[in-house]
């Protein structure tokens, strides 16, 4: 697939977050870190995904504010907009574009079994409205348009990324290869992160209960109270064992992921000396790890004049790639060109 405006010739990877709740260090661990080093292999767009996020409501004021506090962190994470193409989704109208068309190519049946679509119609019952039904395809657009061979998400978007396969092959069947058909890039073993109150699901950015997460901007005493709250368990034992020791097996992965130790030294290093010390460790290493992200987000997010600009030259750039694909995908369709 021949892209006439970039040169750059690395696969593409292409990955977002939706402003709505509060960035977790689940989020920190299993997503954003991880994003950090792909510029070195591959041609890397991050976006936050604001057209998704009005999907379910929220006030506008939350919402520019959770706007500006996410690209802010973003940065403070260290995504380099050098080398990575950051950009907000509605600042590059291709998505809504592509979108439609893709809607066209979507089944009615194939959305209604998105289990995603489920859970989130149940929790917001009193406004099912049609774009929680057609996320999924937004979301095959933000994909589709830039030929992002990787896409690096969580389980719960597995399903999204199966459907966007099955809608770039359908169409490529139809009218010749329009899209690259994109992988899910799996994150590292250990990358996901559980709720501390329950290491049986994942930590979620819009969970209810504020002890079930640990924000990237909560203050060191308020991370240090949530960690020493956190569920474990009977046993006393400090090894990994996801099965029947969620609890602990969770802090362990915290652990890990921000120490880069392995589970066989951590129990080497705590084993026998019970939880209380053993997640004064973890909260010590969560907090030491938070502090120079919270430092740079202050600063980021006192300028959001700053944050514009980054904004307009990776929206800019993201439009511009975006177009080529709008263009080949309307000439597929026999529009005339504009
Ligand atoms: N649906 C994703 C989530 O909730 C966010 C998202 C939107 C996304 N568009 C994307 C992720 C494109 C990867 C690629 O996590």
């Amino acid at each position: 697939m021949t892209d006439a405006a970039s040169t750059d010739t690395r696969p593409v990877v292409l990955s977002g977050i939706q402003p709505s709740g509060k960035l977790t260090i689940g989020n920190y661990l299993g997503a954003l870190k991880n994003w950090l080093a792909l510029h070195e292999q591959y041609d890397t767009h991050f976006m936050l995904v604001d057209l998704h996020s009005i999907s379910v409501r929220q006030s506008p004021a939350d919402r520019l504010e959770r706007c500006y506090e996410f690209i802010a962190l973003y940065l403070a994470c260290g995504l380099n907009p050098e080398r990575n193409v950051l950009f907000v989704q509605s600042h590059v109208p291709a998505h809504s574009q592509l979108a439609w068309i893709l809607n066209c190519y979507t089944q009615f049946g194939e959305l209604s079994r998105m289990t995603q679509f489920k859970d989130k119609s149940a929790k917001h019952a009193d406004n099912v409205n049609a774009g929680l039904f057609c996320y999924p395809v937004l979301m095959a657009a933000d994909i589709l348009l830039y030929g992002a061979h990787k896409v690096p998400v969580g389980d719960d978007q597995r399903q999204h990324l199966e459907l966007t396969r099955t809608i770039a092959q359908r169409f490529n069947r139809e009218h010749g290869e329009t899209f690259v058909v994109p992988e899910t890039m799996t994150p590292p073993i250990g990358a996901r992160i559980m709720g501390l109150q329950t290491p049986e699901a994942k930590m979620s950015k819009s969970e209810d209960a504020e002890t079930n997460a640990i924000y990237l901007l909560d203050e060191p005493k308020r991370i240090e109270r949530k960690i020493k709250r956190a569920v474990t368990d009977m046993e006393g034992s400090i090894r990994f064992d996801q099965e029947n020791k969620p609890g602990v097996s969770n802090l362990m992965s915290i652990l890990a992921a921000c120490t880069g130790q392995s589970f066989e030294q951590i129990s080497a290093e705590y084993d026998g000396g019970g939880y209380g010390q053993f997640k004064k460790a973890v909260a010590d290493a969560v907090i030491a790890t938070l502090e120079p992200v919270q430092q740079r987000y202050a600063e980021w997010r006192n300028d959001e004049a700053a944050l514009r600009d980054i904004l307009r030259d990776g929206a800019q750039r993201a439009q511009q790639r975006a177009q080529t694909t709008v263009d080949r995908v309307h000439a597929a369709l026999g529009f005339i060109p504009a």
